[in-house]
């Protein structure tokens, strides 16, 4: 793979939309195509040049636009750091929110760009309710304004959708307009062990009626995936005593009323602790203890690129049979590989995740298209939040029918007309021009 011609906006210019528009004119006028590229921590290869693309890095349009308090709406350039915002927005007594563990590269304009899900979607929604407007340079050079700041507005189509999570294959996300919830500072976060899969989704169903309003994360990672962190990071140690439990779960509140929100939680997990719902737990003790229980979760995805190569499924199945998948592999492959599984329990995202010593035709074979397969006969999605890429566009038809993806294929056309942008990306390469 040959690595693409890197173009930069210029730094405290502030007529970088300007530049990414010229940009986008000349490549377009000369068919030259393109590849935009955010922090770059995309997981499907969308952001990487496939052949000679120019690379057009957002790095540089990270300025914070305003801020209004009353209304919570932040509006910035698309190159903004995720963190840098989650920082500038505590300062306001604000969050962002998305949260990721990739939020000290990953920008906001990647982050709508792939629709980006991460820890809390279950609390706040998914960035096509939360992003109210956004500004886009088109592959022609034109810039589209739909930087709204309002929350309702019914003018006709709300266009802006069709570029989150299009991966930059549509245009170029240079502003965005954003609701951002207020900080509040009662946060709990328990990190718990269960003896079975369905004791995992039981107690789903329990947080979610008992705990309500104040639930904020509910994640699970399997023992294997525990022990990848336990033995490839350093300094994260399991805070349970060292017995054999099947499944952990990570569950944070956030609420406003501290000796409430303790009292509600602690009583969950007792009545948990009763039904047998839970074997063993850990409710942190103070903002440090909170951190450790997020790394163990955060840190999943460094441990297995540190353990060797991976193969990586990011999937939304029906939260009954997601496991299924895992045993199921485990069972294919044999001793083969690490089969490991974890993820957005509380959203039906399951991460399945396969690691090997190194990379192998034959193991390849044995995962695809049985995973693919397995995930559309569940009615799943092949791809929960990771978006398609380069990596998984030709898999598309295991989660959309034809005649959608010939109905994206015209889009992008009417759009795109030259496909400049980001070809190879998203749409099969049977329809990709
Ligand atoms: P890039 O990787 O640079 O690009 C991603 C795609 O967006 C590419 O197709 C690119 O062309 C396009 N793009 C980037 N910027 C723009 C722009 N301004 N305009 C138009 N197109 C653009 N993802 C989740 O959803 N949830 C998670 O919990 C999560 N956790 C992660 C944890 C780790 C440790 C890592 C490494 C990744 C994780 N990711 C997660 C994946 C990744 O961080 C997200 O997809 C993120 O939104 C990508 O943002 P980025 O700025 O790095 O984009
Ligand atoms: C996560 O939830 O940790 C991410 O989506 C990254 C990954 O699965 O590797
Ligand atoms: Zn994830």
């Amino acid at each position: 793979m040959k690595s693409g011609w890197r173009l930069q906006t210029q730094t405290g210019c502030t007529n970088t939309k300007a530049q990414v528009s010229q940009i986008l004119k000349y490549c377009n006028s000369r068919c030259l195509a393109v590849v935009p590229q955010g922090g770059n921590t995309g997981l499907v290869g969308g952001s990487v040049p496939v052949f000679d693309e120019v690379i057009v890095n957002m790095s540089l349009m990270n300025n914070i636009i305003s801020f209004d308090k009353v209304s919570g709406i932040l509006v910035c350039e698309g190159g903004c750091i995720l963190e840098n915002l989650i920082t500038f927005l505590d300062n306001q007594g604000f969050i962002m929110p998305l949260d990721l563990g990739a939020k000290g590269s990953c920008q906001i304009g990647g982050n709508v760009s792939t629709n980006a899900g991460g820890l809390r979607l279950v609390r706040y929604g998914s960035l096509h309710g939360n992003v109210l407007g956004l500004e886009v340079v088109l592959a022609d050079g034109n810039v589209i304004d739909m930087l709204g700041t309002l929350r309702k507005d019914n003018t006709g189509y709300d266009l802006k959708h069709l570029f989150i999570g299009s991966e930059g294959s549509l245009g170029i996300v240079s502003k965005v307009s954003i609701l951002t919830p207020p900080k509040l500072f009662s946060v709990n976060v328990a990190f718990l062990a269960c003896s079975d899969y369905f004791s995992c989704q039981k107690l789903l169903m329990e947080a979610k009626r008992k705990l309500g309003e104040i639930l904020s994360a509910f994640e699970f990672l399997d023992s294997k995936s525990l022990d990848l962190v336990l033995n490839h990071l350093d300094g994260v140690r399991n805070p349970l005593p060292p017995t054999l439990h099947k499944f952990y779960i990570l569950i944070e509140t956030t609420g406003s009323d501290e000796p409430y929100d303790r009292q509600k939680l602690e009583g969950f997990l007792l009545h948990a602790m009763e039904a047998g719902l839970i074997s063993d737990g850990a409710l942190a003790q103070d903002i440090n203890q909170a951190s450790s229980f997020w790394r163990i979760r955060e840190g999943i995805p460094e441990a297995l690129m540190k353990a060797g190569a991976v193969y990586k499924y990011d999937l939304s199945l029906p939260v009954e049979k997601m496991y299924d998948l895992v045993e199921e592999m485990r069972t294919r492959l044999s001793d083969s590989a690490n089969v490991v599984g974890y993820g957005h329990l509380g959203d039906g995202n399951l991460h399945l995740n396969i690691s090997t010593a190194q990379y192998d035709d034959g193991i390849l074979t044995q995962i695809e298209p049985f995973v693919y397969e397995w995930t559309s006969k569940h009615r799943g999605s092949i791809s929960a939040e990771h978006g398609l890429g380069l990596m998984k566009a030709n898999e598309i038809f295991y989660s959309k029918p034809t005649a959608t993806v010939s109905l994206m294929a015209s889009i992008k056309k009417m759009l795109d007309p030259k496909g400049i942008l980001n070809p190879y990306k998203v749409l099969p390469h049977s329809l990709s021009s």
